[in-house]
């Protein structure tokens, strides 16, 4: 990539199991529109996944699979960078001199931390309590200008802010002070099964999530179990969280507003809205299907990929923490 005056966009997911639609809405698709105005870094969150116990073949598996997904929803390695995290070490050396520049009180207030040490009660590791300290220094070692997150990841950049402006004035300007990036089409898609709740791969109802890699006839199905109400009627409203939520779902895949989608079901049921949502999913998942099953098949190109990513990054990620170092007080011979 080209040194440019456009502004840098950082952000991770991490490899856990095949990305939802509503992680496809919130964030990936997104991530390939980003990339014509800014310098894009996209990365593998392989090193936050392990902060929940994980299977390493699957860790491993899933880290090519997760980069082939992105590769395949549009996000091009000529324009951005992709990589893993674990390939560039700068994200743990920087992340340790930033956990001493947090305090514990800061961390025990992230909201995330307290509801995974509950979820995960046997397992309640340091690495799920500084893990915003390791998303500070992803995002600062970059010196990223933009960071797209959902509402989960609100208080961990908030944090990175202050992280940030905390080690330039002890040390004197050193990292750039990020700012959220709130996506113009920010649609927040909800469990079909549970509208008031977000849509989450780990909901344990199958049917409260749409996968990127779900056949056909699953999409089908699910949408045609999503709850809706008993009115019968297509309109958004507060009070039709199950309806309002599909036609968002049909409005960023359509490009359709809501009047639009109104006019469109007057007088017709759920059942042949339903049935339009789910097509209108199909229609631009089948396609990403094929290319995702192309482009993890030919393991050079991605390993490739990932390898000049890595590099990449690197390059930039190195110049970084070399500095920290320095300002730090760390000897250099
Ligand atoms: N923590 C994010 C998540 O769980 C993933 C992530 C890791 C991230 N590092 C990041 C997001 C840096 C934005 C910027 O979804």
């Amino acid at each position: 990539m080209e040194i440019s005056a456009k502004k840098r966009i950082l952000s991770g997911i991490q490899p856990t199991g095949t990305f939802t639609l509503g992680n496809y809405i919130g964030a990936v698709r997104n991530w390939g529109l980003l990339q014509q105005e800014y310098d894009c870094i996209y990365m593998i969150a392989n090193m936050h996944a392990i902060t929940v116990r994980q299977n390493p073949a699957d860790l491993r598996r899933q880290s090519r699979e997760a980069a082939a997904l992105l590769l395949a929803c549009g996000i091009d390695p000529q324009k951005s960078i992709v990589f893993v995290q674990s390939h560039v070490p700068a994200h743990a050396e920087l992340s340790w001199v930033l956990s001493c520049n947090t305090q514990f009180g800061e961390l025990s207030r992230m909201t995330q931390f307290k509801d995974k040490s509950a979820r995960h009660a046997d397992n309640v590791n340091a690495g799920l309590f500084t893990y915003p300290v390791l998303m500070a220094a992803d995002i600062l070692v970059y010196n990223a200008d933009l960071v797209p997150v959902g509402a989960d990841q609100k208080q961990h950049l908030e944090l990175a802010r202050n992280i940030a402006s905390r080690f330039n004035n002890a040390y004197s300007d050193t990292f750039t002070v990020p700012e959220p990036y709130i996506p113009k089409t920010g649609a927040r898609i909800m469990s079909l099964q549970e509208p008031d709740k977000k849509m989450s791969k780990s909901d344990t109802n199958v049917n409260s999530f749409i996968l990127m890699l779900d056949e056909p006839d699953a999409i089908r199905r699910k949408f045609k179990r999503a709850v809706t109400d008993s009115e019968g009627a297509v309109y958004a409203s507060e009070e039709k969280p199950g309806v309002t939520n599909l036609m968002s779902i049909y409005s960023v895949f359509t490009g359709k507003s809501f009047e639009e989608i109104q006019r469109e079901f007057e007088g017709k049921g759920y059942g042949e809205f339903k049935d339009a949502v789910a097509q209108s999913v199909i229609d631009v998942f089948s396609p990403i299907q094929n290319e995702y099953r192309r482009i993890l098949a030919d393991k050079n190109y991605l390993d490739g990929v990932l390898k000049a990513g890595a590099e990449q990054a690197s390059r930039i990620a190195n110049k970084t923490c070399a500095k920290v170092y320095k300002k730090v007080g760390f000897l250099q011979l």
